[in-house]
């Protein structure tokens, strides 16, 4: 069987009037079936966009400019609109940055969640309403509450709705971004707690996104490290906690609080994300890397295999080195 996701070199660009936003950059990584992989990096690197490229639902303004996403061995790039609504929601669905608080605030929730069911399974409203109930359920909410207004629900339970409703089909991958942002730590053990469950439960892939490490860690088996639109790590989450190679990586879990400790102030990484209309020449990193030297202010470090399953970008380790082309062959004369 194919790898679920198999994401290559793919590149996005959005068109602004103060130019072109370069802003995904070679995104590379697979996901494999029932497996959850996180995409972390600080705000405006590039995930929300990567999330929704895979959707294919970038704004007007945005385009994918190279690369391929291969779901289940197809690539959807060049798949048509028309055929991407059998893929989306059905195969692979999302839940979207900040939608908890995007419930349409006078229409109940259980109508909410059973009309995209109808439009996209084509089910009669009596069914769509028991697939609503059940869904609700499996949240952790009961159906009793299908009558209830979006105020009536906390944030949590407003996310757990958000969860339901991207579960509504069925899908193979789950894509959750930001999904515990702006919830208090306890309420966010539980939902990243419904999720684990929901991932074993039903073999759902996911790709949980996060500007906070932490809230990855022991949810993600894989860890993608992304900055200004460029992929500068990736590798097991355990190895990139204990052993980060990169030093962007190495900024990010400093500025990791222990979640299982005293909360330390973070050490955050001094300086900004740069602007992606015009980013620094060489490694983007290199104007906030404290081991910066010559050649990275010139020349852009390669995703570099450095051992099975860990992949940096950074001159200081070594880079591989190109294969030599082969010989011509000497004809005989
Ligand atoms: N529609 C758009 N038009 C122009 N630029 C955009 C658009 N959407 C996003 N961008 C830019 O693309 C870059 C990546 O943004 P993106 O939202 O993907 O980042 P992010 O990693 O999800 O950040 P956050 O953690 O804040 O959600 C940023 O520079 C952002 O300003
Ligand atoms: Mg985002």
């Amino acid at each position: 069987m194919p790898t679920l996701l198999e994401v290559r070199d793919l590149t996005i660009e959005f068109r602004t009037k103060a130019g072109i936003v370069h802003a995904v950059e070679g995104a590379s990584f697979n996901v494999e079936r029932g497996e959850a992989m996180g995409l972390a990096g600080e705000s405006g690197c590039g995930k929300t966009t990567t999330a929704l490229a895979l959707m294919r639902l970038l704004p007007y303004n945005g385009r994918i400019v190279r690369g391929s996403i291969s779901f289940e061995g197809r690539d959807l790039v060049p798949v048509p609109e028309d055929s991407m609504r059998a893929i989306r929601w059905k195969e692979m669905s999302i839940v979207f940055q900040g939608a908890m608080n995007s419930l349409n605030p006078v229409q109940r929730v259980g109508r909410q969640i059973a009309e995209p069911i109808m439009l996209h399974e084509e089910a009669e409203p009596e069914a769509s309403f028991k697939r609503a109930g059940d869904l609700l359920e499996l949240v952790g909410i009961s159906r009793n509450r299908l009558n209830d207004y979006p105020h009536e629900f906390s944030g949590g339970m407003r996310q757990r709705v958000m969860i339901a409703m991207a579960l509504a089909c069925n899908p193979k991958l789950v894509i959750a971004d930001e999904p515990v942002t702006a919830l208090d730590v306890m309420i966010q053990a539980q939902i990243l707690d419904l999720l684990e469950r929901l991932r074993r439960e039903l073999h759902l892939a996911m790709i949980l996104i996060s500007h906070d490490l932490s809230v990855l860690a022991d949810t993600c088996e894989q860890v993608t490290i992304m900055y200004a639109g460029k992929t500068m790590e990736s590798g097991k989450t355990m190895d990139l906690f204990t052993d980060p190679k990169h030093p962007y990586t190495q900024g990010l879990v400093g500025a990791f609080p222990d979640i299982r400790g005293p909360r330390n102030m973070p050490e955050a990484i001094p300086g900004d994300v740069p602007s992606l209309i015009s980013p620094p020449s060489g490694c983007v990193f290199h104007p906030r890397c404290k081991f910066a030297f010559d050649r990275c202010t010139k020349a852009e470090p390669a995703l570099t295999e450095l051992s099975v399953g860990r992949r940096a970008a950074c001159f200081l380790y070594p880079q591989v080195t190109e294969v030599p082309p082969r010989p011509i062959a000497i004809t005989e004369v």
